[in-house]
């Protein structure tokens, strides 16, 4: 018994007195529902949430808070910018949402503003954290928030296509009639029309996607591939035609990163990143395979996509690049 008090003792004994604090800035139904995942998942000892409407922020705090006695302790409260000098992640949800038939490029002007005024704020705080940019289109924020505030490259970076990447899996899923934890299939570019899928990599626990297709008897499975990927691409607009927004798996997407950086994983996910030179690309934030751990994005894996598949991701690039030259 002695030798195991004596481990848990000199076992990093700040992780046990330091708060875990995560800061939700925007408490619409994307930050709200992140913040009740996050209270879920009980990675945080403190989650402070920042809305323009302090009643909003209030309301929502309060009614999560309510939850805990069913999860752990957390302390869901809501806060201000200044709950930032001592956080360790600041997740973005801050922004107008699509409506439906809008893109998520055709936010840009409004939530670029909104962005800015939030770093302004932000920067006027101590904070040394990660941040986390979650509004759309999530590739030019990050861009913009990357560029903006002092942070490292790796401390700042976007959901990207986390989530495009879960549809992906979860769809492939059911076809394969596989637990979607073992079918290891990503989505890359940019987090909108012109991301696509890397079916080069894509393998159920190591056994290539084709051999599982075939083992299924899926013998001709191009046009199924193609639909697939419509069906990842779409699911966003046609779920914002039917309930008016997405929020439940957004929040999912969120507490698995937050849960990555926070038990520094190094868990392998497709977040938007800056880009210096990998794929031959540069000046611009997409999403590409990296690894999340402590400090943020650990390292980029150096995916060997096909050639097809570059020079989506280039065109991709370019799209973003392209709306990037109108908001400077
Ligand atoms: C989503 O993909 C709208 O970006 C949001 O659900």
């Amino acid at each position: 018994a002695k030798e195991i008090s004596m481990a848990v003792v000199n076992k990093q004994p700040e992780t046990f007195e330091r708060a875990r604090k995560a800061v939700v800035i925007g408490c619409g139904f994307v930050g709200s529902t992140c913040a009740f995942a996050l209270m879920e998942s009980g990675v945080f000892s403190e989650i402070a949430l920042v809305d323009a409407h302090a009643n909003k922020a209030e309301g929502e705090a309060l009614d999560i808070a309510h939850g805990t006695p069913f999860y752990g302790p957390v302390e869901v409260y809501a806060g201000s910018y200044a709950d930032l000098n001592t956080a360790d992640i600041c997740i973005i949800t801050a922004g107008s949402a699509q409506k439906p038939g809008e893109s998520r490029l055709d936010l840009v002007a409004r939530n670029v503003a909104i962005l800015r005024s939030i770093l302004h704020d932000i920067n006027q705080t101590s904070f040394d954290g990660i941040l986390i940019l979650v509004s759309n289109p999530v590739d030019i924020l990050t861009y913009v928030a990357a560029r903006e505030t002092g942070l490292p490259a790796h401390r700042v970076f976007g959901t990207g296509t986390i989530l495009d990447s879960a549809r992906f899996k979860s769809i492939l899923s059911s076809y394969l009639d596989i637990d979607p934890r073992n079918v290891h299939a990503r989505i890359i570019g940019e987090h909108g029309d012109s991301e696509f899928a890397v079916w080069s990599m894509a393998n159920v626990s190591g056994i290539p996607l084709m051999e599982c297709f075939k083992n299924k008897n899926i013998n001709n499975p191009s046009q199924l591939m193609t639909d697939i990927e419509e069906r990842v691409r779409k699911s966003a607009g046609i779920i914002i035609e039917k309930k008016g927004a997405t929020y439940y798996g957004i929040a999912a997407s969120v507490r698995r990163l937050c849960e990555a950086i926070m038990r520094d994983e190094k868990a392998v996910m497709t977040v938007s990143t800056m880009l210096d030179g990998e794929y031959g690309l540069s000046d611009v934030a997409l999403s590409i395979v990296s690894v999340m751990g402590i400090n943020g994005i650990e390292e980029h894996l150096p995916a060997p996509i096909s050639e097809e598949e570059l020079a989506k991701l280039r065109a991709s690039a370019q799209t973003l690049k392209d709306v990037i030259a109108q908001v400077s």
